[in-house]
């Protein structure tokens, strides 16, 4: 576990991101969408994602590429794009049904359920979009970044993790697998894929992306299932005023989450084993990126305690 001064750094480094990755969004992403969209849509689209969020994804990339620059930050927008159309979609009555969001009414109820389904399909368009904005003299930069966020985003990912979470909900019968392999499979699709997706863009920009790719892959995939984990215990853990969205909602839809499948103690030790494995293979991924210099000093290494004892 990590010390005293090893989580000052990180939130450090969370915070300075997320501000520049604020800035970002002020300056380059809402002008934009004002610009081009039908009125409510553009406001619908704001006000998704001004309302908030941690802008884990954004920041992800920025720390596996180790730099914040204009080619990051239009990798980061996308990510947060899709990862904010999945919210606005997963909230839906349809869906999970989640009045609230990033601590305010969620984009169905403060617009209208129609204008919350457009407002997702636009943002999505717009992530591919705002990858074509990169700059590079790499040639199969952008071939390589498209085909990893449509995996991650798409059926290979989010949204068939998204089906089987709706599944093992209302029809599990439809399955074949056990409850344990099940869940395990919805959570690494409907959160970790695009974590993982996150880790990869970021570390796509780099040089020597090829050397880093198997470790950051698999450091990828734990964190976001480590990520699924923690956001199922605060379901039942957490305060609607820490999370901005309302706790209780998965035991009320009966949703089989790993604390209602394993029960909390054991789901607790889970959490741990995790973040010691990502501890581990955090070690290797600040050691190579000191090869060039990177603004995420130990990032790898102190993110995992970080997730593991998040509030919100
Ligand atoms: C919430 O994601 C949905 C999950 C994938 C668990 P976040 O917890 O990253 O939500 P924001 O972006 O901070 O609102
Ligand atoms: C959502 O999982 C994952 C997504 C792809 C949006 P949850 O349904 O558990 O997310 P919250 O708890 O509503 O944020
Ligand atoms: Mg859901
Ligand atoms: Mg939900
Ligand atoms: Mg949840």
């Amino acid at each position: 576990m990590t010390n005293r001064t090893e989580t000052n750094v990180i939130s450090q480094l969370l915070k300075r991101s997320k501000d520049r990755f604020e800035d970002y969004l002020e300056n380059e992403v809402y002008p934009f969408f004002k610009k081009e969209s039908a009125p409510e849509l553009a406001d619908a689209m704001e006000y998704s994602l001004r309302a908030g969020g941690k802008r884990l994804r954004p920041i992800l990339t920025f720390a596996s590429f180790g730099r914040i620059d204009n080619n990051s930050l239009s990798i980061g927008a996308a990510l947060e794009f899709v990862h904010t159309y999945s919210l606005i979609h997963d909230d839906l009555p349809s869906m999970d049904d989640d009045d609230f969001r990033r601590g305010k009414p969620s984009l169905h109820k403060q617009f209208s359920e129609a204008t919350a389904i457009l407002a997702g399909d636009a943002l999505q368009a717009y992530a591919f979009d705002w990858l074509t904005q990169i700059e590079s003299s790499d040639k199969n930069l952008h071939k390589d970044l498209v085909r990893v966020l449509a995996k991650g985003a798409g059926a290979a990912g989010m949204v068939s993790g998204q089906m089987y979470d709706l599944l093992l909900e209302r029809n599990p019968s439809s399955l074949t697998g056990t409850k344990e392999e099940l869940l395990s499979k919805t959570h690494k699709l409907k959160t970790g894929a695009l974590i993982q997706a996150s880790f990869l863009m970021g570390n796509r920009l780099r040089e020597d992306y090829r050397e880093r790719e198997k470790t950051i892959s698999e450091y990828g995939a734990k964190l976001g299932l480590l990520f699924q984990i923690t956001d199922d215990i605060l379901d039942i853990e957490g305060t609607k005023e820490d999370l901005g969205k309302t706790p209780g909602k998965d035991g009320k839809s009966g949703k089989i989450t790993y604390p209602s499948l394993y029960g909390m103690e054991t789901c607790k030790q889970m959490v741990s084993d995790l973040v010691s494995e990502l501890e581990e293979l955090g070690t290797d991924l600040d050691t190579s990126s000191k090869a060039e210099v990177s603004e995420f000093p130990e990032f790898f290494q102190s993110l995992p305690s970080n997730i593991g004892k998040r509030k919100n």
